[in-house]
């Protein structure tokens, strides 16, 4: 097709000309002055000297083909750039070329217009996504001057996710329209919407009615708290994504996590007996009854209306977090377990999870499942994505399924800030080194998820998502070589400037800071602060005092007492994030040598060997960093006070949230001894009514020293519930004990 092109000089005023052409990175545009802050980072940039000034108008010449692209660009200039559209103006050129790859893009400033080429509008819409990114950072007041340059573009993986759980709390149909502008935007191409839960139904189901007349709603403190999108919201949700290129990908969790359905038909359960919604967060014991036919009409017919509403080739069916207490009571289900040859629960999950994937093959769909999956034997064509760290992955690679990466470790955007913080997202790899390049290819991608037990709003879903989602768009899109976290937290400034502009209550990309213990050349304690990131300075208020003081370089601030030590960071004199408030306890324990009989387990080694005498206390979340967690064992330490050492009391911290299986011990025992050898108890303390006690707390046990003699070394044991009661819902008896400070006084 002979394109016209039409140029009014009058609007377009090439500042300087064309002097060379060369292959550089972000970096080295950065130290020209021309802001290519494109996230994610482009694969090929070629940068020429010159501007591109736009003024006032613009035209877009495109092939029909490209008409919905044509159209959001449009209405991205006028509606973001005041620009008016005017065809004896600028122009912006979208042309097809066959060579490209379908994601592919070259968009090309030249220094009299502007070109962008791809093989589908896919392609074309990636090409406008950078230039908007180009524009908005070249803006000056009225004025955009682009900087001449070629981009060359295409992503690593397939799969660019983002899962976002309607159920714990709902969005609004305009957040959800929201997060498909700013995953587009970056780049990012699949919306997993997490539609079904304990907590709440929320997809409209025609001829199950009841699961939105009852599963969408739980009781609160403020009374009922409830919200679902019916088929119209989800069509209008699915077509907006379409056309920005974002695939969504529904969530209908099987067999577990399945309360609120419970809640409206009690008869899919093996019980049969009526229950709430659940108004807890956890993993709940009630879960579809694997042994009841209907079960599974009642499944087929809930996917067939699914399957009608969403044209995803993919339908995500959970099968995470199924505790199969119920199963192993349930005669129907044990009868499934004997016809079927099936050895075990696990293999009845497996079974269950087959006969899904069947039904979804027959419909031309794709099952897609957390990778608890895998247990019991893996269904034929099924996705895994892999959670519970990379390992789910790479044994479905090795069976030859496709894998999407989403493990803890990186990528759940629900843990704070502290825990995984952007630097930690950008060094996400999800290829895991021990897989051949066969197997490499199964892996699609990866995706971030938010969880939304602790997002009740809108803002508190935008801390949690940016700029963290920043980072998860360049790992699945850039080259790893050319990823640095310097040049990257460079964009990501400009780019938090911009979105915050734009009305997304960005979070912080690291946490203020760490604080350690130590003591000094002259036996003195001390807090060492450690920099989130390099720019912060701090200063600090000891038990909310009014006055601060400043820290300076040497990031140290003397512990003469105990108390709440609280540091505050500023970055360009305003204040980085909350403060971030330690607990400090003096006592004569601190430092000494600690001997562990039972080990902590890797997951929460919190200060390790140090934990319990580094005079930092545990506050009220459990991943905070002072908690040391075992995993089914009983607890016991020795402490060596180096010479015989009078005191006059001894106590130390557990940690309560049954709901994450945390108890509290039921047992504690304070052995003494001068020689190691030969031990007495100072006292035993048994405790069992705290372990039915919801919600997070810290229980402290203590003490005294009746004896009133020295000891030198000090001996723990603390025990845990070997049972869990009926009420909980914990599948078999394994339970973490969280301890901090052993404090001698
Ligand atoms: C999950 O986080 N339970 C998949
Ligand atoms: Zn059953």
């Amino acid at each position: 097709m002979i394109k016209k092109y039409i140029f009014a000089l009058s609007k377009l005023i090439t500042v300087s000309l064309l002097v060379s052409i060369s292959f550089s990175r972000c970096t080295e545009h950065e130290k020209k002055g021309k802001s290519i802050h494109i996230i994610p980072l482009p694969k090929e940039i070629k940068l020429q000297n010159g501007l591109l000034s736009v003024q006032n108008a613009f035209s877009i010449d495109a092939d029909r083909i490209f008409e919905n692209e044509r159209e959001l660009l449009k209405t991205a200039l006028t509606t973001e750039f005041n620009l008016i559209e005017d065809h004896n103006s600028i122009l912006i050129q979208f042309s097809r070329d066959e060579s490209c790859d379908p994601d592919e893009y070259i968009l090309s400033i030249n220094k009299n217009n502007i070109t962008i080429k791809a093989s589908n509008p896919r392609g074309i819409f990636y090409g406008t996504r950078s230039l908007i990114q180009l524009m908005e950072m070249n803006k000056k007041q009225h004025e955009i001057h682009l900087p001449i340059c070629k981009i060359k573009d295409w992503p690593s993986f397939k799969h660019r996710g983002m899962l976002i759980d309607c159920c714990r709390h709902f969005f609004e149909k305009d957040v959800i329209k929201k997060y498909i502008d700013l995953l587009a935007y970056f780049k990012m191409n699949t919306l997993h919407w997490h539609l079904t839960e304990d907590q709440g139904w929320r997809i409209e189901i025609e001829k199950y009615p009841l699961l939105t007349e009852i599963g969408s709603k739980r009781k609160d403190s403020t009374g009922i708290y409830e919200g679902y999108y019916t088929k119209k919201d989800i069509k209008e949700i699915i077509d907006y994504a379409a056309k920005r290129h974002i695939s969504v990908i529904p969530e209908i969790e099987f067999p577990g996590h399945s309360q609120a359905a419970i809640a409206s038909y009690p008869q899919l359960s093996c019980t049969g007996n009526p229950i709430d919604v659940a108004t807890e967060w956890g993993v709940f014991k009630d879960i579809y009854c694997a042994g009841n036919d209907s079960v599974y009409t009642f499944m087929e017919d809930v996917l067939e209306e699914v399957i009608e509403l969403f044209p995803s080739p993919y339908i995500h069916i959970g099968g995470d977090e199924a505790p199969k207490t119920r199963w192993e009571n349930c005669p129907k289900c044990q009868k499934r377990i004997e016809d079927e040859n099936l050895k075990d629960e696990h293999e009845l999950q497996s079974y269950f999870i087959k006969r899904i994937e069947k039904y979804l093959n027959s419909k031309g769909k794709i099952l897609i499942g957390w990778d608890e999956i895998l247990e019991g034997g893996l269904a034929k064509n099924a996705i895994v994505q892999s959670w519970r760290g990379m390992n789910g992955g790479i044994e479905a690679a090795k069976h030859g399924n496709k894998v999407i990466m989403s493990p803890t470790s990186h990528a759940y955007f629900d843990y704070s800030i502290k825990t995984t913080d952007l630097k930690k997202v950008y060094e996400f790899d999800p290829i895991p080194k021990d897989l051949d390049s066969v197997q490499q290819k199964l892996i699609l991608g990866g995706e971030c998820n938010l969880w939304s037990e602790h997002i009740p709003n809108e803002d508190q879903l935008d801390k949690m998502a940016f700029p963290r989602l920043l980072a998860m768009s360049e790992v699945l899109w850039s080259y790893p070589k050319e990823r640095k976290y310097t040049s990257f937290l460079n964009r990501v400034d400009k780019h938090t400037e911009l979105l915050n502009d734009k009305g997304v209550h960005v979070g912080l990309d690291a946490f203020p800071c760490e604080i350690t213990t130590a003591i000094d050349d002259f036996k003195n304690p001390l807090a060492i602060i450690n920099p989130g990131r390099s720019e912060l300075h701090f200063e600090y208020q000891w038990n909310g005092d009014s006055s601060t003081t400043i820290i300076d370089s040497a990031y140290k601030v003397p512990l003469n007492n105990s108390g709440q030590l609280r540091i505050i960071a500023k970055k360009d004199k305003k204040t980085y994030g909350d403060p971030v408030v330690q607990h400090i306890q003096l006592h004569q324990g601190l430092f000494k040598k600690v001997n562990y009989n039972t080990n902590y387990s890797n997951y929460y080694k919190a200060n390790q060997e140090l934990t319990l005498v580094d005079g930092q206390l545990g506050g009220k979340e459990f991943r905070d960093g002072d908690w040391q967690g075992f995993w089914n064992t009983h607890l016991d330490i020795t402490i060596d006070l180096e010479k015989e050492t009078l005191f006059d009391s001894l106590s130390v911290h557990f940690y309560q949230y049954i709901n994450s299986w945390i108890f509290s011990p039921i047992e504690i025992a304070f052995n003494v001894s001068n020689d190691s050898v030969n031990w007495t108890n100072l006292g035993t303390i048994k405790k069992e009514e705290h372990i039915s006690k919801r919600g997070k707390m810290i229980d402290e046990f203590a003490i005294f020293n009746s004896s009133k003699k020295p000891y030198r070394y000090i001996n723990l044991v603390a025990n845990p519930l070997k049972v869990i009661p009926d009420w909980h819902e914990a599948a078999g008896n394994s339970t973490w004990l969280f301890v901090d400070e052993i404090i001698v006084k």
